[in-house]
Order: C-alpha cells, then structure tokens, then sequence
C-alpha cells in the first residue's frame, strides 16, 4: 500500500530534497505539490533537472486541496508562512511534519521570543513531538504533528547527547559550520556568490541564534553557540565542547556514544573526525568524540547534511516511524561522491 503525501513548499531547498527522497520511496505515493510564487509553473521549470518526472502539478498553498489528497504533509515553508494551515490540517485528519521552527518550542513564551511575535496557535504546540529520532523515537511512532529539529541543533544534539546525558557537564560550547543551502534558496546577501565564495564568517554569536532556544530545551543545560557560514553548498558540522566534572578517557567516552547510538542506524560512531563530504545527500550523522587530558574536556564531532539529515532526510525518517515502517526505508544512505 502506498500513502498518498503531500509536499508545501516544493520550490525551496528542503521542499525539492523531500521530492527527491520520496519520489523514489516504496511506500508513499506523491499526491500534492505546493509553492508560493512559483506555483502554477511546471515543476521542470523551476527545478530543470526533475524533467520526466511523472508528479502532480505545483500548484498554490491550500489546506483543503492537501486535506483532500494527502495522509501527510510535509511543511517545508518558512516559519512565517500561512499560520492557520497545520490547525486546518490537523482538524482534517492529516498528519503533519513540519520542518519550520513553529512547533519546536513547547512554550511560546520562548517562541515569542526567539520570533518576535506571539505564536499562531500555541493551543497546538503540547501534540507537537520533537522529531529527533535519536530522542523521541517512541513519541514518534503514534504523532499527529512532528516538529523537525533544526539542522544546528541536529548536529549538535547528536554530538552532545551522550556527554549531557552522562551527568557529568554542566554547559556546552557548540561551533558550527553551515553550508549557504542552510539560508534558503531566497536571493539575499547572506547566499551571493560573490559574498561567501572563499570566505567564512560568524553570526548570531553570543546567544543570539534562534536556535539556542531549541538547543538548551533538547539539552537541558546552557548551550554557547556561534554558528558560521562557510563556502559549500550543502554539509553541517558541529564541534562540541564540553568541561568534565570529573576525568574521564577517550576509551570510556567511546563506549558511551557506542552504547547510546546502537539502536540508532541514522548515527554512526566514526574513529577519525567525520568530513560533512562523507555524509553528502544522505540521512545520517557520523559522530566522533576525542578527550582531551590536559584540559578535562570532551570534544565531539558531528557531521551532517543541513538537508538531509539536518531537514528532509530526518522528516523521512520521522514519517517512516509515523507509518509503522522499518525506519530506515527510503532513505538515502551513501554519499555523492566525489
Ligand atoms: N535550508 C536548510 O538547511 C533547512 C534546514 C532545516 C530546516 N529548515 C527549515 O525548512 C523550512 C524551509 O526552508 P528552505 O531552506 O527549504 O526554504 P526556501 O528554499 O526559501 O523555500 C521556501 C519554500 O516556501 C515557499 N513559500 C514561501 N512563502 C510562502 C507562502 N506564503 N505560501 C506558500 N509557500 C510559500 C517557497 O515558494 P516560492 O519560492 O515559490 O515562493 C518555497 O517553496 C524553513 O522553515 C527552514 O527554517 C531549512
């Protein structure tokens, strides 16, 4: 049986991965292509090399058209866009995984905050779950509504998960590096050619990023994150360091990220430090944890795809858990290499 899905926001970067995921997936059945300015065109026009694929037009952003052809909607929109679409999805029996930030944040408080303004329907927010399949796995499985996590704080949970949960730190020190994909496909000067080839640089440091929030909500201890925007077009990378209590070793800190990830095929538990070309156009981290003697820090390191497993990679992930599906299916699993 295949379940008929819909994609909103099929012009953008994690709308067109989603396409490319799921257009070769056994078990759905693409049935509804949404965009905003770029509706009505054909979908060759705006993505050229997707000529010949046999999909449903790309047409406006209307929940009764997704309600009517779809069992789940993938939102791949930016946090701004159409506020009454997942109440209106949800009340028609549609199941909905959202890869904005909306219902990332259980209070909306901290949602107004980070946002700067009040949350749309916070009367939502406590069916969210927090599509994190390394941490909400079980939740997952019965969802209505998944907030897809954010690429950084993918990246860094994946890296500071074991080393939180050990009890053992206090905060966290998150530097991470995003290819210019991780901006959007909207022109603007943050992703000119001219502005980022062969440069680097910070931003939102100091607690400013939106998704510190997220981060220290997941974690449950202080996160000091300065993200970086560096010259590739898709890849994360997270260094986390973190101050220990007391010393451990390499060897211990290893089997702790072994034990926490077995049961986990998305994260695989590298001996060298992972490169975000290893990981290129697939769905899973690599994740590698280093201590550091002298200091009494640990230092892990996570390397995704923004897209992939950072956006439509773990989305597909998500709806596998959600459909009752072995987790891994569909899912791209080996890099575009070179
Ligand atoms: N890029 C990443 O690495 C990444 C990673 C994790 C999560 N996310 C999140 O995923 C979401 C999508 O990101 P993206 O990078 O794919 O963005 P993007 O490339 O800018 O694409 C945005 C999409 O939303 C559509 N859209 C915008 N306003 C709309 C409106 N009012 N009504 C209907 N459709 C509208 C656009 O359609 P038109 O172009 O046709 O107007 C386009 O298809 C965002 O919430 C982002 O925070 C992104």
């Amino acid at each position: 049986m295949q379940t008929p899905i819909g994609i909103a926001g099929v012009s953008g970067y994690t709308g067109v991965e989603l396409l490319r995921i799921l257009s070769a997936h056994p078990h759905v059945r693409v049935s509804a292509l949404s965009a905003g300015a770029s509706a009505g065109k054909p979908l060759d026009a705006i993505w050229p090399g997707f000529a010949g694929l046999d999909v449903p037009a790309v047409e406006p952003l209307d929940a009764a058209t997704l309600a009517a052809r779809c069992a789940v909607v993938f939102l791949a929109l930016p946090h701004s866009a159409a506020p009454t679409l997942v109440p209106e999805l949800l009340d028609a029996g549609v199941r909905v995984i959202d890869l904005g930030t909306r219902f990332r944040l259980r209070d909306p408080s901290a949602y107004a905050r980070s946002y700067g303004h009040p949350h749309p329907c916070p009367e939502r927010l406590p069916e969210a779950v927090y599509g994190l399949p390394e941490a909400h796995r079980g939740a997952l499985r019965d969802a209505r509504l998944v907030a897809n996590p954010g690429c950084y704080p993918t990246a860094t949970a994946i890296a500071a998960m074991p080393l939180v949960e050990s009890g053992a730190v206090d905060w966290i020190v998150a530097d991470c590096l995003s290819g210019v994909s991780g901006a959007g496909r909207s022109p603007g000067p943050r992703n000119l050619y001219c502005e980022v080839q062969e440069s680097a640089v910070a931003y939102h440091a100091a607690g400013r990023h939106r998704h510190v929030a997220e981060m220290e909500q997941l974690l449950g201890v202080p996160v000091s994150f300065t993200p970086h925007l560096v010259p590739m077009r898709r890849g994360m990378l997270a260094t986390v360091t973190a101050r220990f209590k007391t010393p451990t070793t390499r060897e211990a800190l290893r089997e702790r990220f072994a034990a926490r990830y077995a049961d986990h095929p998305a994260v695989t538990l590298r001996d060298t430090p992972p490169a975000t070309a290893d990981v290129r156009g697939t769905a899973r981290a690599h994740v590698f944890v280093d201590w550091d003697d002298e200091r009494g820090a640990a230092v892990a390191i996570c390397a995704i795809d923004n897209i992939g497993k950072g956006a439509a990679g773990q989305a597909v992930h998500n709806m596998n858990l959600m459909l009752g599906l072995p987790e891994t299916t569909g899912l791209p699993w080996l890099p575009l290499l070179p």
